[in-house]
């Protein structure tokens, strides 16, 4: 019996990036707030020019016209994997403005349900809420707690991994990023475990994840002791000076296919190589660098979702990319997007695989 035909899997059932996407969250612009200012802001945003404007308006909604035009890219992305036949499913909307008040932190308000995919890592049948690195997003999860419910009872497994405490220990005091050139850096202690869903990415048995300035090597060994002796947990070695999700630098987006950011990665892990893999190098983003970006970089055009082994979602604009993607031998399916991502990301982070058609396998 082929897997197509196999009506017992699992609700939530995802093991790699490429296997035939059947259900997904999508994340919403509803009740998104612009980022508060906090310490870990200078450490994970590209573009100090526009750090001011997080000062300024941090906490409250963004400005009308910068939602609505995210809003209208969500819209044509929602439509388009709906008409390729895949369910989608919204957060709950969430009252993101209310002040956190811990023993350890106060902040000003929460941020968003924007990119559920730094929220939710999902390994197999396994949803993982994420011990994440930013103060402002660690109730986040609550936006998606309806369906972690309503999966939980359809049999899916679900868990929290420790919830961080975020207090002074979690942050190297009076941390500057590092200049492109100086070695690299990170603004995380080794106080405690810290990953953000999106600091990893599946391959099978094989997961990935690269330490940045929301992901510790603590949070990777806590990880790989959770997920056991079925996977092995490596860490990528990236270069970025503001380190923030692999998902715009290192990717295996199917068997035998790595996309990977030239700027970043600067030597393949050898398993790939050995294993014959094809190293394809994204080109160059177009995105005018006029464009404003808030919460990510120009790169943000690698983070494209995969529906198949073949059809790919991409930003319409990054035409390089898109020939590229024919090159190689993929099916690219332009979706606007450029302004989801001056105040978000990509497809990759604007959403969180549930189901994928497919088995856990080895590729390495
Ligand atoms: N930090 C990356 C960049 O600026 C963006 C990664 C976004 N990924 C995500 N899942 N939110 O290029």
């Amino acid at each position: 019996m082929s897997d197509q035909q196999n009506p017992s899997y699992p609700v939530v059932n995802a093991h790699n990036e490429w296997d035939p996407l059947e259900e997904i969250i999508v994340g919403t612009v509803e009740g998104a707030l612009v980022p508060p200012w906090d310490v870990i802001m200078e450490a994970t945003l590209h573009r100090e020019e526009l750090w001011e404007f997080h000062r300024m308006h941090g906490g409250t909604p963004w400005p009308n016209e910068l939602l609505r035009a995210a809003e209208k890219d969500l819209d044509e992305f929602v439509h388009i994997l709906e008409a390729e036949g895949i369910t989608v499913r919204r957060p709950t909307p969430y009252d993101f403005s209310r002040p956190l008040c811990t023993p350890d932190y106060e902040i000003k308000s929460s941020c968003y349900a924007l990119m559920p995919r730094d929220v939710l890592l999902v390994i197999g049948d396994q949803i993982i809420e994420a011990p994440m690195g930013w103060r402002s997003r660690y109730h986040e999860n609550h936006a998606y707690k309806d369906l972690c419910k309503e999966y939980f009872q359809k049999g899916a497994r679900w868990v929290s991994a420790p919830r961080p405490q975020l207090g002074s220990k979690t942050y190297k005091e009076g941390f500057v990023a590092p200049q492109e050139g100086d070695p690299m850096r990170t603004i995380l202690t080794e106080f405690e475990p810290l990953f953000d869903a999106a600091d990893v990415i599946k391959c099978g048995r094989d997961i990935f994840a690269a330490i940045s300035s929301c992901c510790n090597r603590f949070g990777i060994d806590w990880l790989q002791r959770h997920l056991g002796d079925g996977y092995r947990v490596h860490e990528v070695e990236v270069y970025d000076t503001h380190p923030m999700h692999i998902d715009a630098t290192f990717y295996p987006i199917a068997p035998g296919k790595l996309l990977i950011n030239p700027e970043r990665v600067r030597r393949v892990p050898q398993i790939f190589t050995q294993a014959g893999w094809d190293i394809l190098v994204c080109p160059e983003p177009m995105m005018p660098s006029s464009h404003p970006m808030y919460n990510s970089s120009r790169w943000i055009c690698m983070n494209v979702l995969m529906l198949d082994e073949e059809r790919v979602i991409v930003s319409k604009g990054e035409d390089r990319l898109i020939q590229a993607f024919k090159d190689w031998g993929f099916k690219p399916i332009p979706c606007n997007f450029w302004n989801f991502s001056t105040i978000g990301g990509g497809f990759h982070c604007a959403t969180v695989d549930i189901r994928r058609r497919g088995k856990l396998e080895s590729y390495l």
